[in-house]
């Protein structure tokens, strides 16, 4: 299992040494979640942070995109550094052409549905992605409870790549602990994003370690 601590539940007032504290405690991405203040109702951190925090690490980049249109700002997210990027199946007329655009700039490019948003409407567009990501909170804010009913997506995923073999990997984000992250795993994802469990422990290799289901632990 890839554990990404969401940026999110960080502390925005020494962002630098918090990275480099969830690197240094075993963390495999550093999720990034821009937001537009319109697709989602908060606004986050854009660009020019990334570009900034990119100089303090080597950590995976993985962002998240919650905003409107997203295909106006993906070239400016490819070149502040991500390695992944990732755009909602609600947020454009155009999602296959969007993850087309990603692929072309050389990244990652994962689809995401809300918690309201079925699977069947990203079929189309599972041969295209590295990761589908499965929101299990409605985006916009870290500390939320987990929705059981995304355990039923990711099953769905799971059963769609072994049927056709796509590789991508699964990713569930929103509300993820020890307990909802295990039953994460066990319906088949591979990569649990967690901000506030992570960040509000007081040991972050512990949190990042909890997670690691399927690895041998220390
Ligand atoms: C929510 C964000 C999440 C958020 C998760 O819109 O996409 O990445 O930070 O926070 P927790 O793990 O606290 O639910
Ligand atoms: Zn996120």
């Amino acid at each position: 299992m890839k554990v990404a601590p969401s940026m999110l539940s960080a502390d925005f007032a020494k962002l630098a040494q918090e990275i480099q504290a969830i690197e240094a405690a075993g963390a495999d991405y550093l999720h990034i979640d821009l937001m537009d203040g319109n697709f989602v109702p908060n606004i986050s951190f854009g660009p020019m942070v990334y570009e900034a925090i990119r100089k303090d690490t080597d950590l995976f980049f993985d962002v998240h995109m919650m905003i409107q249109d997203p295909e106006q700002y993906i070239e400016a997210c490819a070149q502040a550094g991500a390695d992944s990027i990732g755009i909602h199946v609600e947020a454009t007329h155009h999602p296959h052409r969007a993850l087309q655009q990603i692929k072309g700039l050389g990244k990652e490019a994962c689809i995401t549905i809300n918690p309201g948003t079925p699977v069947d409407a990203i079929v189309p567009l599972l041969d295209l992605v590295d990761m589908v990501l499965v929101m299990s909170v409605n985006p916009g804010f870290g500390g939320q409870a987990f929705i059981p009913y995304s355990l039923d997506k990711i099953c769905q995923l799971d059963a769609l790549r072994r049927e056709y073999g796509y590789d991508f990997k699964i990713q569930v984000d929103g509300g993820v602990n020890e307990e909802t992250g295990r039953q994460c795993y066990e319906a088949g994802a591979d990569v649990l994003v967690a901000g506030s469990y992570i960040f509000n422990h007081e040991n972050y290799a512990t949190a990042i370690q909890s997670l690691k289901f399927g690895e041998a632990h220390d």
